[in-house]
């Protein structure tokens, strides 16, 4: 049979899977602490993005920790093996030319620079959520800063297990002072040109 196209000489990139959908494909790491506006600024920009016509995939803690990781806790050993998959994911959506925004604390230097390392520098953009302890403790949308402070739950991110900020995040967000519409487009403003072909 003739090939019409030399594209199916070989078999599909990431560049072919890119120039389908028009776009770049980057995985967007949030990280921060629990409370600190992560999901909801990822839940909102990737309907920003699917809006302008971007391929949008949203990974967080209620999507990977109730199917696939649904065996690990929050040990630092449980937390790296959580990361080291979902890594693994995004990996395989970056092949497909998707863009992926992964909201998970990702709480240490090493857990953050394992992601990078298998997703690939050139694939992997930190965003740094960064709101201070004292509001994500007074938000305390879950309930768990007071639970971790009554001693019912152990090792939980700001109490008693650590959480060591980015020293040199591509993006951050400073959400304190400002409504999630601002964070979603200081995001968007400061990651479009990454994701965009042209
Ligand atoms: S990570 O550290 O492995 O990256 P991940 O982002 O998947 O954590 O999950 C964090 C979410 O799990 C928090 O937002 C919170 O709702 C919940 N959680 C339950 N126990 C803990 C804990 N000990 N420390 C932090 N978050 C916890």
């Amino acid at each position: 049979m003739e090939n019409i196209h030399p594209i199916f000489d070989r078999l599909l990139t990431q560049k072919d899977k890119e120039q389908f959908l028009n776009q770049k494909a980057k995985v967007l790491w949030f990280t921060g602490l629990s409370g600190s506006g992560k999901s909801t600024i990822a839940e909102n920009l990737e309907k920003q993005l699917f809006s302008k016509g971007y391929f949008v995939q949203v990974l967080d803690g209620d999507n990977t920790r109730t199917g696939i990781n649904k065996n690990l806790g929050f040990s630092l050993e449980d937390r790296l093996e959580n990361i080291r998959r979902v890594a693994e994911i995004s990996k395989l959506f970056i092949n497909s030319g998707i863009i992926c925004i992964n909201s998970f604390v990702s709480p240490t230097i090493e857990i953050r620079n394992l992601a990078k390392e298998i997703i690939g520098p050139e694939n992997f953009i930190e965003v740094f959520i960064n709101t201070p302890l004292e509001v994500c403790e007074a938000r305390d949308v879950k309930g768990l800063y007071k639970k971790a402070r009554a001693g019912e739950i152990k090792g939980f991110t700001g109490i008693d297990s650590p959480f060591e900020a980015p020293e040199n995040p591509e993006v951050e967000i400073l959400t304190a002072d400002q409504t999630v519409e601002d964070s979603v487009n200081d995001v968007y403003t400061k990651i479009i040109n990454h994701i965009s072909l042209s």
